[in-house]
């Protein structure tokens, strides 16, 4: 058996003779079908490509790991949190959300920030964003949502009128795009960003009692953001700038860390809070709810293989493990059938099995046979069950927490509609030149909105929020509020 590493052989194995020239019938004749090694190669490269991702296309991505700074077994039994040192290895992906694969990563966006941990009771996925809030908080928004981030259908152009259009009659999304419109919207690199779980998920200890959770990973390198100007010079020059940037920080040993911080609510308070703590589009004070730290996140090597890695890596926020479960966040509840649905779409029916997604502790169970089975698929192990052979069985201390619900099936909202204290709150935080920076940056992508209609709309809701807030914007759009 030749053990030559640089012979070039076919997919099978065998060595290619030539690989410069195809078959053909004489040197000036036709090419002939013959070519077996020909036809594998071109037909093998028409089928480079999955499918995109539909939101969160363009990415970057590292491996690392979680080290647990403090103990709060108290909260959760979780396996990665259980000892102070314990170290879990992880994959992370940041990602911009409207973009195609091959768009610019210094746009105005919210950024992905999904991290897999590979723990020893299974994957435990966290696939949130840069920001703490959502732009909605009913799943049955967020196709509509995107449709207006997209492109138009006509035109195949991004449409500013339907972007204004659907945020302006959606008020719950005016938080998100407060922030989004501020310093925040570009960071100046995928390592000088936050990270947030967004949702609310519930932690559940080993005696089955449980909290509200929400997860922030607070970055060490700081928080820095791009000027407009020097992020579309950027976004011309160097349209993977992110991607580069956190390649060569990690290769070069500069590697980048978090601190992971989570805010703990009593499961009572949330029936008394004063607001749903369940809605996304809201954040939890901080004075009401502390940060505690519960570990550093470091990340220490690039992937070999960006498709492999990257590409294929499937994050679902229903990926978890026993001490952490979801909450009633409507959101929240959507994503849960979303993401494995388009992994299966995108990937395909068996994409656990890639080394990239493979947990690191075992996996017993019935599933069998798909497309590109690639492990062993289960050898001659028992296939079903019940059964009397020994098979893996159920453990029930891991079922989930029972959670009481009550209450009639209908289509109902929240119950609640402040859509306007918080991000008011977040407008008075802000220093002069940032609110100066804020509204003109609103003003720039509220100008090309055809629609006085549309741009009044929204501007009552900046309005609402703190009167300067919506009077600037007017002014920078040339119009004047009504009584
Ligand atoms: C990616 C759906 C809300 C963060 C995706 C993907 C889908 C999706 C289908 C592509 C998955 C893939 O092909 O691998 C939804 C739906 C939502 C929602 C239906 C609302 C109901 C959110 C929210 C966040 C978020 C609220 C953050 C808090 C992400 C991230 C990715 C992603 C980070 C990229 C994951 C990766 O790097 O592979 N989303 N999403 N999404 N979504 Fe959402």
């Amino acid at each position: 058996m030749s053990t030559e590493k640089n012979k070039l052989t076919t997919s099978w194995g065998a060595p290619v003779g030539d690989n410069q020239n195809s078959i053909t019938a004489g040197s000036r004749g036709p090419t002939l079908i013959q070519d077996v090694h020909l036809l594998e190669k071109l037909a093998h490269f028409n089928r480079e490509r999955v499918p995109e991702r539909v939101v969160h296309a363009k990415g970057a991505g590292a491996h690392g790991y979680l080290e647990v700074t403090q103990d709060l077994t108290k909260y959760t039994k979780a396996s990665l949190f259980s000892e102070v040192g314990k170290r879990t290895p992880l994959f992370v992906r940041f990602s911009t959300v409207a973009g195609e694969n091959g768009s610019s990563d210094t746009v105005r966006d919210p950024r992905g920030f999904a991290v897999k941990f590979y723990t020893d009771e299974g994957n435990y996925d966290l696939v949130g964003n840069n920001t703490p809030v959502f732009f909605i908080r009913d799943a049955i928004k967020f196709p509509d949502f995107i449709h207006t981030q997209k492109r138009h259908p006509q035109t195949h152009l991004k449409n500013p009128n339907a972007v204004w259009d659907f945020w302006s009659l959606s008020p719950e999304s005016l938080h998100q795009v407060t922030i989004l419109m501020s310093d925040r919207g570009i960071p100046a690199t995928l390592r000088h960003m936050h990270g947030f779980g967004s949702h609310t998920f519930k932690w559940v200890n080993a005696e089955g009692e449980g909290v509200w959770v929400k997860y922030h990973f607070k970055t060490e390198q700081g928080v820095q953001n791009l000027a407009p100007d020097v992020a579309a010079q950027l976004a011309a020059d160097n349209p993977d700038y992110h991607t580069e940037d956190l390649f060569n920080a990690i290769d070069k040993g500069d590697f980048p860390a978090w601190k992971l911080c989570v805010q703990i609510m009593p499961l009572e308070d949330a029936n008394t809070y004063r607001f749903d703590p369940f809605d996304v589009t809201k954040v939890w004070s901080q004075k009401d709810y502390p940060l505690i730290e519960v570990g550093r996140m470091v990340l220490d090597r690039n992937p070999e293989n960006y498709f492999a890695e990257v590409e294929q890596a499937t994050f679902s926020p229903g990926t978890l493990v026993p001490g952490i479960d979801v909450s009633p966040d409507k959101m929240l509840q959507g994503r849960l059938f979303a993401y494995g649905d388009a992994h299966r779409y995108r990937v395909g029916a068996n994409h656990q099995t890639l080394p990239i997604n493979r947990p690191r502790s075992e996996v017993n169970n019935y599933q069998r046979d798909g497309q590109m089975r690639a492990d062993n698929n289960g050898g001659g192990s028992v296939y079903y069950e019940p059964n009397s052979l020994g098979g893996p069985k159920e453990t029930p201390a891991d079922k989930p927490a029972p959670y009481e619900v009550s209450g009639s099936a209908d289509s109902v909202a929240y119950d609640h509609h402040d859509h306007y204290t918080q991000p008011g709150d977040l407008y008075r935080l802000l220093s002069e030149e940032e609110r100066t920076r804020l509204v003109q940056t609103i003003v720039g992508a509220m100008k090309p909105v055809e629609s006085d209609e549309i741009k009044l709309r929204q501007i009552g809701h900046f309005y609402k929020a703190d009167p300067e807030y919506g009077i600037r914007v007017a002014e920078g759009l040339g119009l004047s509020i009504p009584e």
